[in-house]
């Protein structure tokens, strides 16, 4: 069961991040991430200018609505915004039911490696456990994208081999970014996981 938020995004704040809603500010930065080849490596399409700019809108509006989704990721100490990192529902029938909760991440390649990612999608995870209620937050990618299944392990979910599947919004064209690596973290799981870490 998850529940509906139904008001604007409140700002989550993490040690070093704060997790926002999309503004104008972040248009350069947003339209990089859709269009750099490092960042683009596991995903069969590149946004233009125009097409970012849609796009942004477009989630800005959603979480607006929602009161979550793939939001902003902004350093708090130099105020700048440097990918995303957020929980959204997804469907892809019949691998991913309706209602599914996906957590997922993409930020500009100057700030890999410092722990960003792990950092705000534990905050999500807490989100989407205490907040929205949800029984199960699960995860996927390109079964070569080694850099996310290493965060999907990070923050405790597990791989579950049993619901791998191939992409269905990925073309033919692209028949190596099909397969995808399915993980998964239960609610009891989580929970356990907290508290072996107080
Ligand atoms: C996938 C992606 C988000 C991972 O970013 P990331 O920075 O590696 O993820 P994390 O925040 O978990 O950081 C972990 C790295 O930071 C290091 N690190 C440094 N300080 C850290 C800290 N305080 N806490 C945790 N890790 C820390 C870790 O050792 C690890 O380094 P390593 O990659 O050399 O092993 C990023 O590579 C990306 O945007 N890729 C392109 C888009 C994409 O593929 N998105 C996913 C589609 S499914």
């Amino acid at each position: 069961m998850t529940a509906t938020i139904g008001n604007a995004m409140k700002p989550l704040h993490t040690n070093r991040l704060i997790l926002r809603n999309w503004e104008d500010r972040d248009r350069d930065l947003f339209f990089r991430i859709n269009s750099d080849e490092r960042v683009m490596e596991f995903f069969p399409f590149r946004r233009n200018r125009t097409e970012a700019d849609a796009k942004l809108s477009e989630m800005r509006d959603d979480i607006e609505r929602k009161g979550f989704g793939f939001a902003a990721a902004e350093i708090a100490a130099i105020g700048e915004c440097i990918g995303f990192v957020g929980l959204t529902r997804t469907d892809h029938l019949p691998f991913l039911p309706e209602g599914t909760i996906e957590i997922g991440w993409r930020l500009v390649p100057e700030f890999w490696g410092h722990g960003y990612v792990s950092e705000a999608s534990r905050a999500w995870l807490a989100f989407g456990f205490d907040t929205l209620g949800s029984d199960e937050i699960v995860s996927f990618a390109v079964r070569d994208n080694r850099r996310s299944t290493a965060v999907m392990e990070r923050i405790g979910m597990t791989a579950d081999p049993t619901r791998d599947f191939d992409h269905p919004g990925v073309p033919e064209s692209h028949p190596h970014l099909r397969p995808h690596a399915f993980y998964s973290l239960k609610r009891r799981d989580w929970e356990e996981q907290k508290r072996a870490a107080n």
